[in-house]
């Protein structure tokens, strides 16, 4: 069974049409790219996905389970879609213990280790607010793989990186690939889109295999 599968969803603004009925399955154990021009609706799939949006018809289903309003989004997606809201005058670590707290599931010794895994310092005092935009990327990255989420919907993980962090994200990715995580993400670079198994495009608000 599909870990994801998106069946005949349209999504429309106003009148707008965003996305016709479109068809994707993400499966266990492979990376997927979504690409596509600004505005051409990858965030709101993403969100979709994660029922912080609805389609106005069709239906996703995840592990074969209909998602909607009152169903409970499963625990074991890790999530970047725009910049998450952080309390500002707390540190890194302390952002993200808060975080650890909701599901109660990793010790400290996790989110230390994770925070150096993307190149965060667990130890340092500098408050979220006086974060760069990069830093602020990789914290985003660290609470959407902290906990070992085995689903990671990524929406430009790659943003605000410099050259050698997105190396060692895209590493660290295919490394999740290898344990069998699933992972989807949208990105406008290339070479981020090289560790993808399967492209898909979204053109005239259809997905296409690029
Ligand atoms: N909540 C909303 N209400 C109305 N329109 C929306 C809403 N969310 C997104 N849109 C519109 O839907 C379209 C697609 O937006 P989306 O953010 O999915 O684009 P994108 O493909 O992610 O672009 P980018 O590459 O710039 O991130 C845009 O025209 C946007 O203005
Ligand atoms: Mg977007």
């Amino acid at each position: 069974m599909s870990i994801i599968s998106i069946k005949n969803v349209t999504k429309n603004f106003k009148k707008n049409p965003l996305l016709e009925n479109i068809n994707l399955d993400i499966d266990k154990g492979k990376i997927y790219g979504i690409i596509g021009p600004n505005g051409s609706g990858k965030s709101v799939l993403f969100k979709m996905i994660c029922g912080f949006l609805f389609p106005d018809k069709g239906d996703i289903l995840i592990h074969g389970e209909k998602i909607g309003k009152k169903e409970r989004f499963p625990d074991n997606f890790g999530v970047i879609i725009e910049r998450p809201g952080y309390i500002a005058n707390k540190t890194g670590f302390q952002n993200l213990k808060e975080l650890s707290l909701i599901r109660g599931t990793i010790e400290d010794r996790q989110i230390s280790k994770t925070m150096k895994l993307v190149g965060l310092d667990p130890n340092s005092s500098q408050k979220v607010k006086n974060f760069s935009l990069g830093m602020k990327q990789k914290l985003a990255i660290c609470q959407a793989i902290m906990e070992e989420q085995q689903v990671l919907i990524l929406d430009e993980p790659f943003n605000a990186l410099d050259i050698d962090s997105v190396k060692r994200i895209r590493e660290l990715l295919l490394k999740f690939k290898d344990e069998g995580r699933t992972i989807l993400l949208t990105s406008h670079n290339q070479e981020d889109i090289n560790i993808c198994d399967i492209v898909y495009r979204i053109n005239g608000y259809q997905l296409e295999q690029a």
